[in-house]
């Protein structure tokens, strides 16, 4: 583990799930986030677009960041169902998750739109987590290295440093599945995950880019993958909806 180590970042993507009433999973998490772990570690939520300013509301004053899950690449005007990332950041949240499988998967979002989306993420000042990774099909094949470059390649902006950007792999094949990868193959996708890096943002920042993992994190897997060189946090699905999983997965830091 290298000493300039960036600080890590456990975030939850809760997906289409929740109503007003969790933000009492919110107060949850809030209350057992103390300083034996928020010294440790770096917590954001990304509730569904609707809870965006409530959830915002409610973690005022506390050190939990709060997240949208997809933004539109235009600041306004006729886009109807969309959100600009403007909206988020007046709603309160200071990240974005963009060009997550789901998004490539169900919406047909290209490397391209994903990119478009960060610029637009950087110019309203969010934090863009810009999710990359690899099908079973193309992992079979032995493409995992040269997809998740592609996709790297195509969707990380001009101007983006350590400040602005996380980059989230999540092989697709792992996510929702309880499938992982073994710490080897982690270790190995994050390495060339950070190589890319001194190209796309130079090798000021390369090595502070946070680059998370993310598929079936829980707490008993936890440990083993925070622990893999380059993994610097986790992006949680499932397991963020639930207060002591998500805790118990950024207590692999505290340790
Ligand atoms: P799961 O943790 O439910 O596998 O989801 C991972 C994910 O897609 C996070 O963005």
């Amino acid at each position: 583990m290298s000493v300039d180590r960036p600080r890590p970042l456990v975030a939850g993507n809760w997906k289409m799930n929740g109503l007003k009433a969790s933000t009492k999973v919110l107060a949850e998490i809030q209350a057992d986030y103390g300083p034996g772990l928020w010294r440790h570690v770096d917590l954001v939520v990304c509730p569904p677009a609707p809870l965006t300013a409530i959830f915002a509301l409610a973690a005022v004053g506390t050190r939990i960041g709060i997240g949208g899950q997809d933004c539109h690449a235009k600041e306004s005007g006729a886009y109807t169902g969309n959100v600009s990332a403007e909206m988020l950041v007046d709603a309160g949240a200071t990240h974005v998750i963009l060009g997550h499988s789901e998004r490539r998967q169900y919406h047909g979002e290209k490397d391209a739109d994903v990119r478009a989306k960060a610029e637009a993420a950087h110019r309203a000042g969010l934090t863009a987590i810009v999710c990359v990774g690899e099908t079973r099909e193309e992992r079979e094949a032995g493409k995992t290295l040269s997809v998740v470059r592609k996709q790297l390649r195509g969707s990380i902006p001009e101007g983006s440093t350590s400040e602005n950007l996380v980059i989230a792999y999540e092989p697709v094949w792992a996510i929702g599945t309880g499938l992982t990868p073994t710490a080897g193959d982690v270790a190995e996708v994050h390495a060339a995950i950070r190589d890319d890096l001194k190209r796309l943002v130079g090798k000021a920042e390369q090595n502070k880019v946070r680059i998370l993992y993310g598929g079936s994190v829980k707490p008993s897997n936890a440990g083993e993958l925070m622990a893999v060189p380059n993994v610097d946090g986790a992006l949680v699905g499932g397991a963020s909806l639930v207060a002591v999983d998500f805790l118990g997965i950024a207590r692999a830091y505290s340790k």
